[in-house]
């Protein structure tokens, strides 16, 4: 079997590439040049980045998606590559278009035109929701995306489900909730969390500095998530699913625990944006800073993931403080080893 990945530089692309060649799968992956020829996540791991084919090109650039479509024919295409960060998104709403909307199109005519037995999977997001309507969130929420990013995603999202409807092809959207790993890139919460903390263990006297403590989030693990999305594309029909854990958590509560993965207890002082997380001894551990705050907060969300759970099969494997440690035992082998820091 031959998989296609584009994205495969990013957090998500480091685990399916994993999982795919673990299958025994030929894997194909479209990286991008920017200043240099780095890899992203794959740098991490040498004989991953021998394992794959990569590809160098842009989703944005139409000719290349078709030649690399009408040469590779692959059985499944794991359309992954975005501007993916919710908060860049607002200050560059444009070029988050082009690369969520229009990229995704030309992965779905490029597969329509030359390639129509492949199977598209689409990465979507629980960001949809935006102001959830109701919670736990399904397939059958109704949408209230708030941001550039979700807005994008959203149109992606009917694009797919329209391809499907209008040209019989076996495309899916999966609707994932917040995932994170070891190789989470550094802009996202978890991640300045973790590494922060470690740090911190390792000396550092810096606070770990963040915007809205009190977003509900529900974060699993990525490994446990790109298993769903090879699932997906397993199945008799095409179909979409929300993938999440069930749980949901606030930012604070994953400082918190993170922290008491190195043995400390924060403590919480003051109120708004003059809110400190401080140590039992009175250090200043966390502050918040106002232009870390979105000008639209997406939150409340957990995953109602029954539909996954019976007609997939898939449970997550990681729940929160397995999460949490994962990340933080990490980083602090990685500080003291000086392990891959490409993505840091
Ligand atoms: P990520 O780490 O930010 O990776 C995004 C990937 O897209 C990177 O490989 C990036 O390449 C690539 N990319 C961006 N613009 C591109 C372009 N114009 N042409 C080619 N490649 C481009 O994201 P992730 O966490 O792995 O997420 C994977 C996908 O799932 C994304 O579509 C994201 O929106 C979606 N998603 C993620 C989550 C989550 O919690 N992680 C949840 C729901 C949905 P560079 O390395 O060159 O930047
Ligand atoms: N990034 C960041 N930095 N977020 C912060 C900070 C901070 O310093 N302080 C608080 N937050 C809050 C954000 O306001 C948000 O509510 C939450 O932490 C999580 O932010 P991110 O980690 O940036 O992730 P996200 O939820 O916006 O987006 C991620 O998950 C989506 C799925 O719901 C991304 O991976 C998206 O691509 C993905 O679709």
């Amino acid at each position: 079997m031959k998989a296609l990945i584009t994205g495969i530089t990013g957090q998500d692309g480091y685990f399916l590439a994993k999982l795919l060649l673990s299958k025994n799968y030929e894997v194909y992956g479209i990286a991008r040049r920017k200043s240099n020829m780095s890899l992203g996540t794959l740098d991490c791991d040498e004989t991953l980045k021998r394992s794959v084919n990569i590809l160098w090109g842009d989703v944005l650039d139409n000719p290349f998606i078709e030649s690399t479509i009408k040469q590779v024919k692959p059985d499944e295409v794991y359309h992954l590559a975005a501007q993916s960060f919710v908060g860049y998104s607002f200050e560059n709403p444009e070029v988050t278009y082009d690369v969520n909307i229009k990229g995704t199109l030309h992965v779905l005519n490029s597969i329509k035109d030359y390639s129509k037995s492949t199977r598209l999977y689409n990465a979507t997001t629980s960001e949809m929701f935006g102001k959830p309507q109701v919670t736990p969130q399904n397939e059958k929420t109704p949408f209230f995306p708030r941001s550039p990013y979700a807005i994008s995603k959203l149109a992606a999202y009917w694009t797919v489900a329209d391809y499907r409807e209008a040209y019989g092809m076996f495309a899916v959207n999966g609707i994932l909730f917040n995932h994170e790993s070891e190789v989470r890139g550094p802009e996202f919460v978890t991640k300045k969390i973790s590494l922060g903390v470690a740090k911190i263990y390792h000396g550092s006297h810096d606070p770990i500095v963040l915007g809205n403590l009190d977003a509900k989030k529900d974060w699993g693990y990525a490994r446990d998530y790109v298993e769903a999305m090879w699932m997906m594309l397993q199945q008799d029909k095409p179909d979409d699913y929300v993938i999440g854990t069930g749980e949901q958590h606030t930012v604070r509560e994953f400082v918190e625990e993170a922290f008491k993965v190195i043995g400390m207890t924060i403590r919480w002082k003051g109120e708004g944006v003059n809110e400190v997380g401080v140590s039992e001894d009175g250090r200043v551990l966390v502050k918040v800073d106002l232009r870390l705050f979105r000008p639209l907060e997406s939150d409340n969300y957990m995953a109602d993931y029954t539909k996954a759970r019976i007609k997939l099969g898939w449970e997550p494997a990681v729940k929160f403080k397995e999460l949490v440690k994962i990340m933080v035992e990490h980083d602090i082998k990685n500080l003291s080893q000086n392990h891959c820091f490409k993505r840091y």
